[in-house]
């Protein structure tokens, strides 16, 4: 009944607050033998960490990454290999101001896990969230840089693709793009459309929500189960475990309920290596719940930030109606930070349903050829 543990094989429980000393994630289940160096891991924890632009919390932390356990180091200094036992790794929290909550302490903010934490467990760590606070995602993908290991070839990115109303101009899909501002946008026209729309927001002390897709290339044909163990749903499940997301969509998604049968029919040939082509995607690569070897496709919509500058309605704790306003620093757009999250829990999905593949068909890559 911890309820802070997700995966099967590849197993990953984390744990710490907003405003306590750290935070870490524990992986239990890594194979072992996997290399990688703390600068891969640092590379995502950095396009994840918080104040890197007006459009995010000004909260200052470095997000640096310590591995305590599970590695052995090697020569160079620099490469660590797992060695199957578990991997914890540690991230310490610097920039804490615990004086920014005191108005809340009582007061629920409407849109915030502040009254349902209070219903449930009677107790809470209202210092920037505690638990509820998505400073725990930064666990979640240190432990997504490893689980990126685990599956040869596996290459998971995403992008921004709608803040508020205003959305991508697909045709315009650029993935080089991404880094080269800072709302990872594979779309560069739309990047000051969004850059007015946002400061707008942020000066108003608003908020406004935001989509991601995910799309994750290379994955072998024949992960995931018919039924309780459909790797959808399971990418559906950890995107929606995070914080703010309240919609998640495979391919096609809601727009399949709008199309006919005939133009959702992802279509097949035989190819001349043997292999089927398929000729769309609309499936977002996941059929009966088992991957087809084309790209997974996922998307997410986040909510705005629930805490904002404008008084709203609520009540505290004492019973009584009161009037928020939440001060200190936060994300006009959480959306924007989602993105390498979102990532790291399509990359902890897949990497757990290669090894529960392998578990149960006993063969070390995925997938039947098809004269088998
Ligand atoms: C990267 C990221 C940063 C967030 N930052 C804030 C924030 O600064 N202020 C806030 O009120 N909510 C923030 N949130 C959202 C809350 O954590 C979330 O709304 C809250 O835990 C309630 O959960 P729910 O929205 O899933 O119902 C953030 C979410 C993400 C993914």
């Amino acid at each position: 009944m911890s309820h802070n543990t997700f995966g099967h094989l590849f197993r990953v429980t984390t744990w710490g607050e907003s405003h306590g000393p750290a935070l870490g994630c524990v992986v239990d289940g890594c194979p072992p033998g996997l290399t990688f160096t703390l600068a891969e891991i640092q590379a995502f924890l950095d396009k994840r960490k918080p104040g890197q632009s007006r459009f995010v919390t000004q909260r200052r932390e470095e997000d640096l990454v310590r591995v305590l356990s599970g590695v052995m180091p090697s020569e160079d200094g620099q490469t660590l290999t797992t060695t199957g036992t578990p991997v914890s790794m540690m991230i310490e929290n610097t920039d804490q101001r615990s004086k920014d909550y005191g108005e809340i302490a009582r007061r629920y903010r409407p849109g915030h896990a502040d009254y349902t934490y209070d219903v449930k467990y009677g107790i809470r760590d209202y210092r920037g969230g505690g638990r509820s606070s998505a400073r725990e995602t930064a666990a979640r993908v240190a432990a997504g840089a490893l689980a990126r290991k685990v599956v040869p070839g596996l290459t998971v990115r995403a992008a921004l693709v709608q803040i508020g109303k205003h959305k991508i101009d697909r045709a315009r899909w650029d993935w080089a793009e991404i880094d080269n501002n800072p709302f990872f946008c594979p779309d560069p026209e739309t990047v000051p459309v969004w850059e007015d729309y946002l400061d707008t927001i942020r000066k108003a002390g608003s908020s406004v929500g935001a989509v991601v897709e995910v799309v994750a290339e290379g994955v072998p044909a024949g992960l995931g189960a018919p039924i309780y163990a459909k790797l959808d749903q399971d990418i559906a499940a950890l995107l929606m475990s995070i914080n703010a997301v309240k919609g998640v969509e495979i391919g096609n998604g809601f727009g399949a309920a709008e199309i006919t049968g005939e133009e959702n029919a992802d279509e097949m040939r035989m190819g001349n290596d043997g292999q089927p082509i398929f000729l769309s995607n609309h499936a977002g690569g996941i059929l009966g719940g088992i991957s087809t070897g084309q790209p997974v496709i996922a998307r997410f919509a986040i909510k705005p930030t629930s805490s904002i500058l404008t008084e709203r309605r609520s009540i505290d704790a004492d019973g009584n109606n009161v009037d928020v306003r939440t001060k200190g620093r936060h994300d006009p757009c959480v959306g924007i930070r989602a993105v390498p999250i979102g990532e790291a829990m399509v990359a902890c999905a897949i990497a757990d349903h290669y090894l529960r593949d392998r578990g149960q068909t006993g063969r070390l890559s995925a997938g039947h050829a098809l004269q088998d």
